[in-house]
């Protein structure tokens, strides 16, 4: 029977899905007036390198996330870095990690000597998979780094039980979590150091910033330490003494930043609000198609960085660069996921990671092998990144659901097709 025009995949020449225009729709960061003059306020004050508003912005942190201390830095590399320094581990110690994420997670520590352990993530919820922590343990590990990759929550009942009984301590990157909970307790202050980027695409953003978080003073001393000059001189601890060098670098955030991210920070629960409305609404939809869409458990609220959905290959009769590509002809901006695994990166299967450690003599370097984590390998391949659509009416949403309909339902026919054939042997995902 032949298709009607309108039901016409776009690839094989029928009409695009969708048609709204999309750019409005996904416009972010959004930056308004009240930001506009929370940064001129600052301008205006003239002291544009150690206003108090970055005081005011740690303030809102700790009330945000419940932690007695929040240090903002330059970046959220910058208090990764911290976070690194803080623990005061010995070089050579391990610090298990997951490969799925921004390098900033991991690569800060080699500055301190520590070695980075890789450890799969898990399918449900994308973090560090409980059980694969508990063999990577060795009597040299010290601490694990956890992220809420795009926004979801790991698993961590299990994970701080394990970090409880091997006595490990946990540094949080939630810099995709801005607002997100566990168990009623806001990500952030989940470890013994949280970390936020505040990186123009996060959910709370101030261009450039990171923000330190703790409930332990000695941690925040260190971090105090290693690159905050104005808070050193602040100090009423013998810590002072080093107010004339620092440990080094210089990690403080420049305050224009601050004002934004202060101004974004309280727009953020309306804004998380509206991304969650139209991301669960369309998830409803794909999950009827077979996508797992990482809806979050009852005992967790998610929010979206990203929108990242799973292609179960047992549902769905089309091998990913073929969908990606239909998909794309639909009008969807839809692509492969943007980090690579790091535990593939050059840095570590060529050994230059070995030439930032400074491992103590007799200590066995780790060989990173790009097969090693054969789990997280399959399902990072199966993963598919839409628009988060902080700015989406719902219409859109469901002119994404329809395209989505429209090439499975037609799927037998687009398989058999040759932009099919083209785009397998592309290997094409966006
Ligand atoms: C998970 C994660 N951690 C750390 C960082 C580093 O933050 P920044 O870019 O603010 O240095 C980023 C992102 O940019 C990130 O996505």
């Amino acid at each position: 029977m032949a298709i009607q025009n309108s039901d016409r995949p776009a690839l094989l020449g029928g009409p695009a899905a969708v048609t709204l225009d999309q750019r409005e729709a996904n416009r972010w960061p959004l930056l308004t007036a009240e930001d506009e003059q929370a940064a001129l306020a600052v301008m205006r004050d003239g002291n544009i390198s150690t206003h108090p508003v970055i005081r005011e912005l740690e303030r809102d942190y700790a009330a945000f996330t419940g932690e007695p201390y929040a240090l903002a830095h330059s970046n959220g590399t910058a208090a990764l870095i911290a976070a690194f320094f803080a623990l005061d581990l010995q070089p050579g110690e391990e610090v298990i990690v997951p490969s799925a994420t921004f390098w900033a997670s991991v690569l800060p520590m080699l500055w301190f000597g520590l070695v980075p352990v890789f450890c799969e993530s898990e399918p449900e919820r994308m973090g560090l998979d409980p059980q694969d922590i508990e063999q990577k343990i060795t009597e040299r590990t010290r601490a694990i780094v956890v992220v809420h990759l795009w926004g979801l929550p790991s698993k961590m009942t299990e994970i701080l039980a394990i970090a409880h009984k091997h006595k490990l301590r946990i540094i949080e990157d939630a810099s995709h979590a801005h607002g997100a909970t566990w168990r009623g307790k806001p990500c952030g202050a989940l470890g013994d150091i949280g970390v936020f980027s505040l990186q123009g695409d996060k959910l709370a953003p101030a261009g450039e910033g990171g923000v330190f978080l703790c409930h332990d003073y000695e941690y925040y001393e260190r971090a105090i330490l290693l690159g905050d000059i104005t808070r050193i001189l602040a100090l009423e601890t013998p810590a002072r003494r080093f107010a004339a060098t620092s440990f080094g670098i210089k990690t403080r955030m420049a305050p224009i930043s601050a004002a934004i991210a202060r101004s974004q920070l309280k727009q953020l629960p309306k804004r998380n609000r509206r991304r969650n409305e139209n991301i669960v609404h369309l998830s409803q939809r794909l999950e009827a198609l077979n996508f797992h869409t990482f809806l979050p458990p009852v005992h967790i609220e998610r929010v979206y960085f990203e929108f990242i959905i799973r292609h179960e290959p047992e549902g769905i009769p089309l091998p990913m660069p073929v969908l990606i590509r239909a998909l794309q002809a639909e009008g969807c901006l839809v692509a492969a996921p943007r980090y690579p695994l790091l535990h593939q990166q050059p840095f570590f299967t060529e050994g230059h990671v070995l030439q930032s450690l400074r491992l103590p003599p007799g200590l066995q370097p780790p060989a990173y092998q790009p097969d090693a984590l054969p789990r997280t390998e399959a399902a990072n391949g199966m993963l598919i990144r839409l628009p988060a659509f902080p700015n989406a009416e719902m219409s859109l949403l469901d002119e994404y659901a329809a395209a989505f309909e429209k090439v499975l339902k037609h799927a037998q026919e687009i398989l058999a097709s040759p932009q099919a054939a083209e785009a397998a042997e592309a290997g094409m995902t966006g």
